[in-house]
């Protein structure tokens, strides 16, 4: 567990941190002007996790009036399984709870495992699949859901 990790909003300044973290960890890895464009929409949660200057991970959810969606969770290889990525999802619940949204969606690829057992872990539960839902390599999507307590 990183204890002193410190979790903040990004900003523009920070956009090649995630970059890098971003073609490090997808495939169809998401273009800076993409990211660049997700901050200036301002029903988008972009959260990042530091140490000492250092970008650890990040996450982008999309609010709606009842829902949010988790666009991207990702976090640097040398970081993981030290709980950077479980706080992002505290983070996000708390903004979450905030603005009285009520339900956190997302989908996964079928095949990852390392995320599929997080979002378990968090009290996600699994509503569905979405039948080759991806690219690059097609795959299908577990479609999964965690309803926040009011
Ligand atoms: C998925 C991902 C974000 C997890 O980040 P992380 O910071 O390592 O996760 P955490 O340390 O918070 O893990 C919390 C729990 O998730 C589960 N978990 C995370 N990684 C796991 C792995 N590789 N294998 C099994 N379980 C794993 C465990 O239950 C873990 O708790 P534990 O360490 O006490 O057992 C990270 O592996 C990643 O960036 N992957 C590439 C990008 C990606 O696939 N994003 C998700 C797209 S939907």
């Amino acid at each position: 567990m990183v204890s002193d990790m410190d979790v903040r909003v990004i900003e523009k300044k920070d956009i090649e941190q995630v970059c890098e973290i971003e073609k490090n960890c997808f495939s169809d890895a998401w273009s800076m002007t993409g990211i660049q464009e997700s901050l200036a929409q301002n029903h988008t949660i972009l959260l990042g996790a530091w140490l000492d200057g250092r970008l650890l991970g990040y996450v982008i959810a999309y609010l709606s009036i009842d829902d949010c969606e988790i666009a991207r969770i990702a976090v640097d290889e040398t970081c993981r399984r030290r709980g950077v990525a479980f706080k992002l999802l505290e983070e996000v619940k708390n903004v979450c709870l905030k603005r009285q949204v009520e339900r956190i969606m997302l989908d996964v690829r079928d095949s990852n495992e390392a995320a599929v057992r997080l979002y378990n872990k968090f009290g996600f539960t699994q509503d569905g699949i979405r039948k080759n839902f991806y690219a690059k390599p097609a795959e299908d999507a577990v479609l999964m859901s965690f309803n926040i307590g009011k």
